[in-house]
Parts: structure tokens; sequence; C-alpha cells
């Protein structure tokens, strides 16, 4: 990248993150070295986050952002380090295990719903690998139950969403699978600000009152910040900076680089 970013500071080491965590740590990256084929992309990459956190990645085009949650989910080549959930390790589960039996979802950044399916057919979608379909008819329906905005919408093809309605579908079609962490690349992308607010209250319900712990990539960086309590700057495949949200916000680099200021 241009050597705008040099003259950041120290960057953080792992003892730093880990302090912006509670004791109970509920994912742990350590040390990893990450990437597509054989391309390392992720540098000596460390990430500490609790159980009902929420963490935001920001930093510039290509910096790596995606390939962190790509990598948590199993979508990359991992040459070394770890990954753990409550300790336990999961580095080289496949993305069916890491959905099915440690419960971590993945909100991709496309746009993924099924036009054609239904907004319930869209949601079962999500509980696809549960052995029992049953719990996932009744995971569907909490949701339904939960946001007007799809139950009205229940039995027509997805195709007729709004936008936000879509984004809507598509965090709620990984819910069905029960997950605790929610890994969501980028979900203001292409929305406009009153469903970016939208967007931003459904992750806040899910982290204050579901407990779930969110990992999120976001371009805005000034709402992604709000809304996380954890905020890492990355740049070429490490963090160059982290901190409270609130902090970053006040941070003068931070500032100068992402905020527009
Ligand atoms: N599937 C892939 N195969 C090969 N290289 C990839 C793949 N996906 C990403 N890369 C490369 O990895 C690097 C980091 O990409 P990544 O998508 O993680 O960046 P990002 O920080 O999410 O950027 P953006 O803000 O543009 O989404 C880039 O150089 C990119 O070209
Ligand atoms: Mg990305």
């Amino acid at each position: 990248m241009s050597n705008q970013y040099e003259v950041l500071g120290k960057a953080p080491d792992a003892e730093d993150l880990k302090n912006l965590s509670s004791e109970d740590i509920h994912l742990t990256i350590k040390n990893l070295n990450a990437g597509y084929g054989k391309m390392e992309i992720l540098h000596n990459f460390d990430l500490f986050i609790s159980k009902a956190q929420s963490l935001c990645l920001i930093g510039p085009n290509g910096a790596g952002k995606s390939t962190i949650l790509h990598s948590i989910y199993g979508f990359t080549n991992i040459f070394s380090g770890k990954i753990e959930i409550d300790g336990k390790e999961i580095t080289n589960l496949t993305p069916a295990e890491k959905l099915k039996s440690v419960g971590i979802a993945y909100i991709l950044q496309d746009n993924s719903v099924f036009p054609d399916m239904t907004v319930e057919e869209n949601l079962l979608m999500g509980g696809f690998i549960k052995d029992k379909t049953e719990e996932s008819y009744q995971e569907a329906e909490k949701i339904l139950d939960k946001y007007e905005r799809l139950r009205n919408r229940r039995s027509q093809p997805a195709k007729v969403l709004s936008g936000g309605e879509r984004r809507l579908l598509e965090i709620s079609r990984a819910l069905v699978m029960k997950p605790s962490v929610l890994l969501v690349d980028e979900p203001s992308i292409g929305l406009e600000p009153r469903y970016i607010d939208m967007v931003f209250e459904i992750l806040g319900d899910l982290q204050k009152n579901e407990k779930k712990t969110i990992i999120l990539v976001e371009q805005n960086a000034k709402k992604g910040l709000e809304f996380s309590d954890i905020g890492y700057v990355l740049v070429s495949g490490q963090t160059a900076i982290a901190g409270r949200g609130d902090d970053l916000l006040k941070n003068d680099d931070v500032g100068r680089l992402f905020l527009g200021g």
C-alpha cells in the first residue's frame, strides 16, 4: 500500500490486544499466517474477543480484512498459527464443522439471498446442515415473530425485498443455526442511511440481548467504530492500531486516514 500509513506508531502486541477484552475470551487468533494459494496475506496476526463483545476491522482496500473473516471461517490456507474458541483449537475445521459444532456463522459481503425462493424458504436454507430440520423450523418461526418486515413478506419471493430487508434476511438466515459468533462483512455496503441504521440496530440487539459475539468489517469506519466495543486498524495484513471503538474515533491517525478528518 502507499506509504501514508508508514507514519503510524508502534503496532500493538498480543498483550495490548488481550487487554481490550475481558478475562473470559471467547475467540482467539494467535500468530496467524494465512492467505490464498501460496500467497501470504495475514502476517503474525493476533485477535482476542470475549463473549458478547463486538470488534470492527477497518483499513484500506486489500489490507486483509475479509481475509481475517475467511480465515476464521475456513476459506483460506493457514500456514501457521492457531484459532481457538473457548480454548479449544478449531484452526483446521471445515466451514460446515465451524457452523455446526462450534457455532460460527459467516454473513457474506455479496448479496446472497436466493431471489426466487420465498423469504421463509431463504430462512430455512440457513439450517440446511442441521440434522433436526424441526429445530430449523422453530428458529425460522422465532425470527419471523421478531422481525415484522420479514413476517409480512414470508411467502413472497426474496427478490421483492428492499436492500435493507435483504440484509436483514441475510443476517437472519445465519441465526437459524443459533451461532455464538457472527462474522459480518460490510453490513452497510450499498444501503441507504436509514437502512444502515436499521442493520446496526439489529446487530446491537443480537450482541446485547442474545449475547452474540460479533466480528465485522466495515468500510464506513465511523459507523463501525461507533457500534463496536473494539476496533483494529489493519494495514498490509497486520494490525497497525487497536483500541476501544470510542478511543479510535478520537485517535488523530484514525481520523486523518479513515474518518475524513
Ligand atoms: N480468493 C482470493 N484468492 C487470491 N487472492 C485473494 C483472494 N481474496 C483476496 N485476495 C487478495 O488478498 C488481499 C487481501 O484481500 P481482502 O479481501 O482480505 O482485503 P480487504 O481488506 O477485505 O479489502 P476490501 O476493503 O477491498 O474489501 C488482496 O491483495 C486480495 O487481492
Ligand atoms: Mg473485504
